[in-house]
C-alpha cells in the first residue's frame, strides 16, 4: 500500500490515506548537512534538526542554531525548554526562519537538560506543558508538536500518559510523536535511557485509539520496514533516529515502500552530496563536520571500513580539502557513474589547492 505524505503536505491529505514519515532529532546528528543528505535518499520524510533550546534561539548565535538549506525542506525546528514567553518567542524565531513546524521536546533524558527543567522531566508537568504549547501556538501559523515518551519511572501509567497527551492537545498540539519507552531519569544515562527501558509500541497504538483524532507517530527502534509496516496499520506515522543515520538508505526503502520515491543507491547520494560539500567548503564549512554523516554510508560492503578509516584521519580533515573525500572514494571505489568522469581536478573545489 502506498502513502500519502501529511504533516507539512497538507494538502495531499484529501487524496485518501495520509502517513507520516519523519527522521528523529539527534543531537549532534541531524545538523544541516545529515539532513542534506537525508534528503537526497528520502524526497518525502518530514526532517528534524537536533534540539535547540529556547534561550539559544531567542539570546545565541540565531543564525547558525537556525540555517538549513532549501533543499532541506520541509524541516521541523524542535525546541527545548519551559518558559512559555521564551518558547513563543523562539518558536516565532523559527517559524520566520522558515520551518515548517515546530517541535517541543518533552523526551530528552539528559541530566543537563534536566537541570534546565526541560526534556522528559516535563512529562511530570502536563499543565506547564500545555502553557508552553498554547504560548508556541499563538506565536506561530505552522503547527505545534510534541515529542515526549511513554512517561517517566515511577509515573508511567496510561492514565498519566492520557493527562499529558490531553493537556497538550487541548494547549493546540495536534502531532504527538512518542517514544515507546518510558524514561528513568534517575540511574540511566541518555544512552541507557534509549535501550535499557524496554520498548512498548503496543502502548503507543493503544494511545492512538483512546485520542483517535490526534496524530500520533510511533518512534523507537524502528530499523525494518516489516517493524514500520506494523506500526504503520495501527498509528499516523514513523519517526526513525539511529537506523536512519547508521544506515542512511534505509530511509530511501521506507519512502520507496511509503509514497513511492524513486531508488536513490548509496552512490548516487554520494555524487549529489559532493556537489553539497563542494559549495559547503567554499563557504567556510568544516570538512570533518561534512563528512559525519556520509562516515556510515556503505556499512556492510567491501571496503567499507577502510572508507571510515580513511574520513576519520584528523589531520586529512583538518586541511579542509575536498580531495580527501575523493580520494578516499576512489581508492575503495565507491564513487557513481555522476563524479566518474570528470577529471579530479574539475570538481576540486576552489580551497584545495
Ligand atoms: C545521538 C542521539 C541524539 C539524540 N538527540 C535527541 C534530541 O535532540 N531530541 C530528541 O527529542 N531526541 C533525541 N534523541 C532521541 C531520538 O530522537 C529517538 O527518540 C530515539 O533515538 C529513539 O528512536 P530510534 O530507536 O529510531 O533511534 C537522540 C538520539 C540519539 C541516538
Amino acid at each position: 500500500m502506498l502513502y500519502v505524505q501529511q504533516g507539512t503536505q497538507r494538502k495531499a491529505r484529501s487524496a485518501g490515506v495520509t502517513k507520516l514519515l519523519a527522521v528523529a532529532p539527534m543531537m549532534a546528528c541531524t545538523d544541516t548537512h545529515c539532513r542534506t543528505l537525508h534528503r537526497l535518499f528520502s524526497p518525502n520524510a518530514l526532517l528534524f534538526t537536533e534540539m535547540v533550546t529556547a534561550g539559544a534561539v531567542v539570546y545565541g548565535r540565531r543564525e547558525r542554531l537556525l540555517r538549513f538549506q532549501p533543499a532541506e525542506a520541509p524541516v521541523a525546528c524542535q525546541l527545548g525548554g519551559s518558559e512559555p514567553g521564551l518558547l513563543g518567542e523562539a518558536a516565532h524565531l523559527a517559524a520566520s526562519a522558515g520551518f515548517a513546524e515546530i517541535n517541543l521536546n518533552v523526551g530528552c533524558p539528559s541530566p543537563r537538560v534536566r537541570q534546565g527543567a526541560f526534556g522528559a522531566a516535563l512529562m511530570a508537568e502536563p499543565r506547564r506543558v500545555a502553557n508552553c504549547v498554547a504560548a508556541m501556538a499563538a506565536a506561530v501559523k505552522v503547527p505545534i508538536t510534541v515529542k515526549c515518551r511513554l512517561g517517566l519511572a515511577g509515573r508511567d501509567s496510561d492514565a498519566h500518559l492520557d493527562e499529558f497527551i490531553a493537556a497538550v492537545s487541548e494547549a493546540g498540539c495536534r502531532t504527538v510523536y512518542v517514544h515507546a519507552r518510558i524514561a528513568v531519569l534517575d540511574g540511566l544515562n541518555p544512552a541507557q535511557n534509549r535501550s535499557i527501558p524496554p520498548l512498548q509500541p503496543e502502548r503507543v497504538h493503544a494511545l492512538k485509539g483512546r485520542f483517535p483524532k490526534l496524530c500520533i507517530i510511533a518512534n523507537g527502534g524502528i530499523d525494518t520496514l516489516a517493524a514500520a509496516t506494523a506500526h504503520l496499520a495501527c498509528v499516523d506515522g514513523v519517526m526513525i533516529g539511529r537506523a536512519a543515520w547508521r544506515e542512511p538508505r534505509f530511509l530511501n526503502r521506507l519512502d520507496l515502500m511509503m509514497f513511492g520515491a524513486q531508488p536513490v543507491s548509496e552512490h548516487d547520494a554520494l555524487d549529489a552530496y559532493l556537489g553539497h560539500m563542494r559549495s559547503q567548503l567554499a563557504e567556510g564549512e568544516r570538512l570533518a563536520d561534512l563528512v559525519r554523516p556520509i562516515l556510515g554510508l556503505f556499512k556492510g560492503q567491501p571496503g567499507a571500513r577502510r572508507y571510515r578509516r580513511l574520513l576519520s584521519c584528523p589531520k586529512a580533515l583538518r586541511s579542509d580539502r575536498l580531495a580527501v573525500v575523493l580520494d578516499a572514494i576512489d581508492q575503495v571505489g565507491f564513487r557513481g557513474e555522476a563524479t566518474r568522469s570528470p577529471p579530479l581536478g574539475t570538481v576540486e573545489n576552489s580551497r584545495a589547492a
